[in-house]
């Protein structure tokens, strides 16, 4: 379980013509993994893309793909999502009454579970699962959109997770910009999902050496 800052771009925030130069800039900026927002217009009303270009991506980089399901019977997708390449996928606590099952499910799968929670959900509804997931994604804005202010009350929920478990990844997903990922840091997250900040800042690359410098 690394727990060394990784950042992982979300390519949400991209020109989708420009999906292939924006991954290899991420790619040529030292990235560690590349973050896939997956939207089915009815978990959050934006639809986004499938497993189609995940796989299309796939043959860029060895770097870990992590697929982000904000998707109502994430279950229903996993397969794709793992035969496109993802080694990691997310799927949202809201979404289900089997958690365990579903992180179970991943890893019998062969790849690494995720379990997501939403700004408004209790980040209690994640201990039980804390022991079948490798990564725990706290939605530090409200999923379904880039460009969003961090939801400073989503700081806490990091807190309480690390302290409730020393060595498990927490990603952020949300917000995170040079002015909100020390804080988010020091609160106990390991990895970092950004995606308007990168398409603001001076590149690609220094834009992630940007946020690594304030990290780790
Ligand atoms: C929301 C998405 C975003 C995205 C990052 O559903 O999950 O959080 O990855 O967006 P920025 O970095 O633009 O807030
Ligand atoms: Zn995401």
């Amino acid at each position: 379980m690394s727990l060394a800052c990784r950042i992982t771009p979300s390519i949400l925030s991209c020109d989708p013509s420009q999906f292939r130069t924006a991954v290899e800039e991420m790619i040529a900026g030292g990235c560690d993994g590349i973050h896939f927002d997956v939207m089915d217009g009815q978990f959050v009303p934006p639809i986004t893309f499938g497993a189609d270009l995940v796989q299309s991506l796939r043959d860029m980089t060895d770097l870990p793909f992590d697929t982000h399901l904000m998707t109502e019977t994430p279950d229903a997708h996993f397969d794709a999502f793992i035969r496109a390449g993802s080694q990691r996928v997310a799927f949202h606590v809201e979404t289900t009454s089997h958690a365990h099952r579903l992180a179970q499910s991943l890893r019998e799968r062969g790849v690494e579970a995720s379990v997501a929670i939403n700004p408004a959900t209790p980040v209690e509804v994640v201990w039980p699962v804390l022991d079948v997931v490798e990564n725990v994604l706290v939605m530090t804005v409200n999923p379904g959109w880039g460009g969003q202010s961090l939801i400073e009350s989503c700081v806490e929920k990091v807190r309480a997770i690390r302290d409730r478990a020393k060595g498990i990844e927490i990603t952020v997903d949300g917000g995170v910009d040079p002015s909100t990922i020390r804080r988010l840091w020091d609160a106990g997250a390991t990895t970092f999902v950004t995606g308007s900040y990168l398409m603001k800042a001076p590149s690609i690359a220094k834009g992630i050496t940007e946020l690594r410098s304030l990290c780790g």
